[in-house]
């Protein structure tokens, strides 16, 4: 059992949540996620660690209620326990110097970039974030991504906060002016396909990190299987992060879809 020790709302839909697990707190690099189950019920949620204290010995992590399991986890309040959590877990981020660093975060993907937008500058790169959302309310992190950053522009779709318009847009202004020697993308699918497909048509070299289904996070049930460079490869142990330009997008949103009905059906009985 791990305790939950802070919480925090982002927004209807987005909480953070501080919770105790001490040697993850200690291993944990930027990159790296944890798998949580939050009773003998829930599935096997994967969610990156957004941040962590070695001292106090916890992590935090950022949730979007999107199902039955993160609608349970969302309403958890300090002192409530979760069932385990098993991690850190897949590959770091590579981080080195690398010059001038983009970093793209769309929506709940703002909170596993923060570690690495942090790891970024601490390795002494300029670093230009662009994060956007739908509209304000769903825009986190923003003062956090600004102190390990030197530049941020903000956008949202609808105008309500920063600048109106989608993130590719952020990016391309930044590409007009900037020489920049690597991205980093991390997003909802959709987001992430058309980012990187901007990242691709400027030869900058790019990593998404990528947010598939997972089940038992090993590599051998196969659930998050993706296809890169045209081979199969496990998000959860050879990723969360690929080269961008080589991810097929469509197949993982094909995947991603693939259980929205029973998703949706679940939510509704959980809701009744
Ligand atoms: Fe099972 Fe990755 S979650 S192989």
């Amino acid at each position: 059992m791990n305790k939950i020790v802070g919480k925090k709302i982002f927004s209807e839909n987005v909480v953070g949540l501080d919770i105790e697990a001490p040697r993850i707190a200690k291993a944990r690099k930027a990159g790296h996620f944890v798998i949580v189950r939050v009773d003998e019920k829930g599935e096997r949620i994967p969610l990156t660690i957004s941040s962590a204290d070695s001292v106090k010995g916890t992590i935090t992590l950022v949730i979007q209620k999107v199902g039955v399991s993160s609608r349970k986890l969302t309403s958890l309040e300090p002192g409530d326990t979760v069932l385990d959590i098993v991690g850190p877990l897949g590959q770091a981020t590579h981080v080195e110097n690398f010059g001038t660093v983009l970093a793209c975060g769309g929506g709940v993907g703002v909170a596993p970039l923060l570690p690495i937008v942090e790891a970024m500058k601490k390795a002494g790169n300029k670093v230009i974030s662009v994060i956007a959302a739908r509209n304000k309310e769903l825009l986190i992190l923003e003062d956090q991504i600004r102190e390990y950053s030197d530049e941020v522009i903000v956008l949202t779709d609808d105008g309500s906060y920063g600048r109106k318009g989608l993130i590719t847009e952020g990016m391309e202004e930044v590409i007009a002016r900037e020489k920049i020697d690597h991205a980093v993308i991390i997003g909802p699918g959709i987001m992430m396909k058309f980012a990187s497909m901007v990242t691709k048509k400027h030869n900058i070299p790019s990593i998404a990190s990528l947010n598939t289904i997972m089940v038992d996070g090993t590599g051998m049930c196969g659930a998050c299987r993706v296809t890169v460079g045209g081979r199969t490869r496990f998000v959860c142990v050879d990723g969360p992060e690929f080269d961008a330009a080589e991810v097929d997008f469509d197949e993982m949103l094909m995947r991603l879809n693939g259980y929205k009905a029973e998703e949706l059906k679940a939510a509704e009985e959980y809701s009744c």
